[in-house]
């Protein structure tokens, strides 16, 4: 048995609830997906520990990643990187519509079911229709014995430990692992990049858990700043590149727990119509980060700032540029490119969760959403 549960593991450990506890699962949950799959001395992925033994990886040509709610945000985040290491065309669908397109998968497509429960009936659908259309199929899910598990010729099983909070939050950090992850095993299998560039990957992803304890500590910073922000109407979330998908989470995640209104957007997009939305009563979080979309989003922000929009800034730390156009700032450590995603995430998630405490509302079952949907 690859991964087995116990009865401790579920357990609030000390925290008023599963979710906090599970935002501080990440950096094990993290750790145990990475770790046990790298050859860290020889900077390689252990092909055996992928257990993608009936895939046959060479001769792919093209990725489809299919899953619902905070899964398919992971997919949408892990494109970025797959498509960079690979180079091959990754396109992540709803499962919900993936049916109703007309089949374009082959033998030559890897179609990853990614699901923390590995029962979302819709995801399982999805993957059937892949695998009966010849695609390659690969489960990526938390639980042991799923029904999406069966169905796919492989399992890469996430290491995130039961996950009891309804709204996901370490199972979207074990999923971004094992996404990257597996896109560099492609990237290995099918030398498209030098092992010394994927040894380098490997060494940066080691490090996201001790970094992610790092952003951990602002719990506290985080919980003051959402006390300003619980009685606004709406809130928009921009982002840029694989930031964006990163704002649909936060936004996602605030408006399940809190029930207030919340969109994601890309920054880009923001003159496209969001923009019309910004007066003094619109907040925007804004994850502008020093990465390489660092002056394009500031500009972004500008615009908001223009138009009296409330401003709440995830970047990095001592970027006083940042902090001086922002209502609230919170400061991330500086790190690299592979290690950022993971680092934004985790105010995203600690702010919907204040909030909502804040609020007083039911954070571990928010109403009317399910842990597992196994209705279409
Ligand atoms: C439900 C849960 C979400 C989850 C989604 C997909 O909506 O409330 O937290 O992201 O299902 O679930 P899965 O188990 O397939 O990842």
């Amino acid at each position: 048995v690859e991964v087995e549960w116990q009865g401790h593991m579920i357990d609030r450990g000390g925290f008023d609830h599963y979710m906090l506890k599970e935002i501080h699962d990440q950096p094990i949950a993290v750790a145990k997906t990475i770790e046990n799959r790298c050859d860290i001395e020889k900077g390689q992925i252990n092909l055996r520990k992928m257990t993608l033994f009936n895939t046959k990886l060479k001769e792919i040509n093209r990725i489809q990643i299919i899953a619902c709610g905070t899964s398919y945000y992971a997919g949408c985040l892990s494109r970025y990187f797959i498509e960079k290491f690979t180079g091959i065309p990754v396109d992540v669908e709803l499962a919900s519509e993936s049916r109703y397109r007309t089949p374009t998968v082959n033998v030559h497509t890897l179609s990853i079911a990614v699901s923390q429960s590995g029962e979302t009936i819709d995801t399982l659908q999805a993957i059937k229709f892949a695998k009966a259309n010849k695609a390659q199929t690969v489960a990526m899910v938390n639980v042991p014995g799923t029904s999406i598990g069966h169905e796919c010729d492989d399992e890469c099983m996430l290491y995130a430990g039961p996950e009891v909070g309804v709204a996901s939050t370490k199972a979207f950090s074990a999923q971004l692992s094992a996404l990257i992850l597996l896109g560099l095993t492609i990237a290995q299998e099918q030398e498209k990049l030098p092992k010394e560039k994927i040894a380098e990957y490997i060494n940066e992803l080691v490090k996201v858990p001790s970094f992610i304890e790092k952003v951990l500590t602002l719990s506290s910073k985080i919980k003051e700043i959402a006390k300003k922000y619980c009685d606004v109407n709406s809130i928009l979330f921009i982002g840029r590149g694989y930031q964006w998908p990163i704002a649909l989470e936060g936004a996602l995640k605030l408006k399940e727990l809190s029930y207030i209104h919340a969109e994601g957007y890309a920054a880009g997009e923001l003159k496209h119509g969001p923009i019309a939305l910004i007066d003094e009563n619109m907040t925007v979080v804004c994850l502008a980060p020093k990465d390489q979309y660092y002056e394009k989003t500031i500009s972004n922000i500008e615009e908001i700032r223009a138009r009296g929009g409330k401003i709440l800034s995830v970047g990095t730390e001592g970027d006083t540029e940042l902090k001086n156009i922002s209502n609230d700032f919170i400061g991330i450590p500086e790190c690299s490119e592979i290690v950022l995603p993971f680092l934004t995430t985790v105010p995203m998630h600690l702010f919907a969760y204040w909030i909502a405490v804040h609020k007083g509302t039911d954070v571990d079952q928010p109403r009317n959403l399910a842990k597992s949907v196994t209705v279409e």
